[in-house]
């Protein structure tokens, strides 16, 4: 055997670990940038998941408005009757039209920005809907609530911000220890594309739905881009990109970087399995058509704690 084919072939396997492409979205004359920190694995800092740069935006940006998910979990939840767990709730999307169908929630989150704003959504409700509601500092691979649930979810992907196994069986296992016997757990990650795993147009920025206009009068175009991929940790670094135009003409361009885990869907049903869960239902959709139905489609698994 030649010295070549025994050699691993280093300069391969690092541009395959990381392919990094030129950033396109340099800022421009005229226009400032802010990015979040640094991701910090410490917690209770915001860490991977720094929404700060997203808050003000987050229920504005068009695919997350019209995202079709909110009468899946809704149902999902009146259908166990509660109590319910919202495992990364953010700004409440899903757990405040939840609450006000009469379930009582307990949402968790790592990032006080996003709870913040939830708890402001949540004040202009009517007092029976905010009596139903508990909101949650913590980390979901780490956390005691003292309570038992009919039902945890992870709604738009919060468990795609655990970067390692170790972090996903900490999460799977501690949202498990919060389960009532027979519970339920909604699992909802994307179902990864070839296409988004190698195609060269998801390295440049692209436009996500059309501009939308803050209360304030500032008009927010949102871009996203891979920065880079890392194929053998199954990790891409996401940048969620924000043009701003403020009323006097202003521009501001905002950068939420963040790196993402995507799952397969066999891994997935391993790690479930390995962690006391027994897969009920595989969708591809929230109208529950099968997984294979579509393509790519979602991940949404529900199951239930064996
Ligand atoms: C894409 S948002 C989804 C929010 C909400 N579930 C929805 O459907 O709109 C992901 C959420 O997960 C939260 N998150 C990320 N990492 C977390 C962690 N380790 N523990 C708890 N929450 C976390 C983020 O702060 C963020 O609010």
């Amino acid at each position: 055997m030649s010295d070549e084919t025994e050699k691993p072939d280093q300069e391969a396997i690092d541009a395959a670990r990381r392919e990094v492409k030129g950033r396109d979205g340099s800022t421009p004359p005229g226009q400032t940038e802010t990015r979040a920190p640094e991701p910090s694995s410490s917690p209770p800092s915001d860490s991977s998941a720094d929404y700060r740069i997203d808050v003000e935006f987050y229920d504005h940006v068009v695919p997350y408005r019209d995202r079709a998910d909110v009468d899946f979990y809704v149902e999902m939840a009146k259908a166990t009757r509660g109590p319910v767990l919202e495992i990364g709730c953010g700004t409440g999307r899903v757990l405040i039209p939840t609450a006000r169908a009469g379930v009582e929630m307990v949402g968790l989150d790592l990032s006080e920005a996003m709870l913040s704003e939830c708890r402001r959504k949540l004040a202009s409700e009517p007092k029976d809907v905010q009596a139903r509601v508990r909101l949650v500092r913590g980390d979901m691979r780490d956390f005691e609530l003292k309570s038992e649930f009919a039902l945890a979810t992870t709604p738009f992907r919060p468990f795609q911000h655990l970067l390692t196994v170790e972090d996903q069986m900490a999460c799977l296992r501690a949202i498990r220890r919060h389960l009532e016997p027979n519970g339920m757990l909604v699992l909802d990650i994307f179902n990864p594309s070839l296409d988004y795993l190698v195609g060269d147009k998801f390295l440049t920025e692209t436009d996500e739905g059309p501009p939308f206009e803050m209360p304030d009068g500032r008009v927010v175009l949102r871009r996203h881009r891979l920065a880079s991929r890392d194929r053998f940790a199954q990790v891409n670094d996401v940048e969620l990109i924000y043009y701003v135009t403020h009323p006097d003409g202003r521009e501001e361009r905002r950068v939420h970087a963040f790196p993402m885990r995507y799952l397969f869907r066999y891994e997935a049903e391993h790690l479930l399995a390995r962690c006391g869960f027994a897969i009920e239902e595989l969708y591809a959709d929230y109208d529950k058509n099968p997984f294979g139905s579509q393509s790519p489609g979602e991940l949404i698994f529900v199951a239930r704690k064996a």
